[in-house]
């Protein structure tokens, strides 16, 4: 199979974070929880690219992928565009809504970790007016990450109905998604990619066992934090260990770098053991950073990093 063209569809957010130097629970007065009226003084604001399709295309484009992204962003997004398109993210299908701002979630975090946090769907809640055939026609592989639940049941069901061999990757909206809607996501994808909790979640949910599991899907990722991946691709099962990070910093993201470096080997056409070790490596770059889209390598620093924990006999040489 040549795959030449992977189309990301996904949120695209701006993550604001803010930090606030007192104690939420010394505001928050118990007999005056009827007049809630408050106001935090904050002392630090930072605005963070975020979403999942921008952070698998980020990491996608830092080894040579040329991904397209298929999404809806806001008045607002122009320089995320512009950050995007500086590493080879072709962002023709990033559709801007007039009037609307892109999604974007508001955290404040007190001195003791408590967070109050707020999120606006803005004009992700859009998504499902976009169509492959219209915007992505030529996609020889996609990826259905969490975003509008609208979308993402269209997009599983246009790839169907065309025949684009799709990652379904439900994440963060496993827990928005029915049964129903889990159960027709994943049925035919050519891979179902989940975190330990989500691929409970989606047992539980569907009602499927593994085993109905296996038969509806061409192969299954199971992420397991700091104990690694488990990869069953066609009947063959694949052990994927961790890449020690040399320091932790912050996790979140690091299931969508695994996306994005093993689509980089399903793009290659590499062994799928080696798909995923790519997907472990890139996990432990963002593993090493604040943020989802701060972690930078070249190739040759990517497949040396490789290659100082796993044999690739010369496979990765395709990168270079
Ligand atoms: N502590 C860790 N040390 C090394 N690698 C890690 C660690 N935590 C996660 N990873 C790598 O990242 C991969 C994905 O992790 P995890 O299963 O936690 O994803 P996730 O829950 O989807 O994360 P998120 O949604 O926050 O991005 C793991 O399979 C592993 O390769
Ligand atoms: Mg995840």
């Amino acid at each position: 199979m040549i795959t030449k063209n992977i189309v990301i569809t996904g949120s695209i957010a701006y993550d604001y974070l803010m930090s606030f130097p007192g104690r939420f629970r010394e505001m928050l007065l118990a007999d005056q929880l009827q007049n809630v009226s408050l106001s935090f003084l904050v002392d630090t604001l930072k605005r963070q690219r975020g979403g999942t399709a921008p952070n698998i295309a980020y990491t996608l484009a830092l080894l040579g992928g040329h991904p397209k992204v298929m999404a809806t962003a806001g008045q607002d997004f122009a320089d995320y565009r512009a950050w995007l398109e500086q590493f080879g993210v072709d962002t023709s299908a990033i559709i801007e809504i007039e009037g609307d701002y892109t999604a974007s979630f508001f955290v404040n975090t007190d001195l003791e970790q408590n967070q109050i946090a707020s999120f606006y769907t803005g004009a992700m809640a859009h998504a499902a007016q976009l169509t492959f055939a219209q915007y992505a026609a030529d996609a020889n592989l996609a990826i259905i990450s969490p975003n509008d639940p609208g979308a993402m049941n269209a997009y599983a069901t246009e790839c169907k109905r065309a025949g684009i061999p799709y990652i379904y990757d439900p994440s963060q909206q496993t827990i928005r998604l029915s049964g129903e809607e889990l159960r027709a996501g994943l049925d035919g994808c050519a891979l179902l990619t989940v975190n330990e909790y989500e691929y409970s979640l989606i047992k539980e949910r569907t009602g499927l066992n593994e085993a109905d599991i296996l038969q509806k899907v061409v192969g299954l990722l199971v992420t397991k934090g700091s104990k690694g991946a488990w990869l069953l691709v066609d009947g063959v099962e694949y052990d994927i260990p961790i890449v020690p990070p040399h320091e932790i910093v912050e996790p979140t993201g690091v299931g969508d770098a695994f996306r994005a470096a093993l689509m980089r080997g399903m793009q290659l056409g590499l062994p799928w053991d080696v798909c995923g070790r790519m997907g472990a490596v890139a996990a432990t770059y963002v593993l090493e950073q604040l943020g989802t889209q701060n972690h930078y390598f070249t190739p040759t620093e990517f497949v040396a990093r490789y290659r100082e924990h796993f044999d690739d006999n010369g496979a990765l040489d395709a990168l270079l």
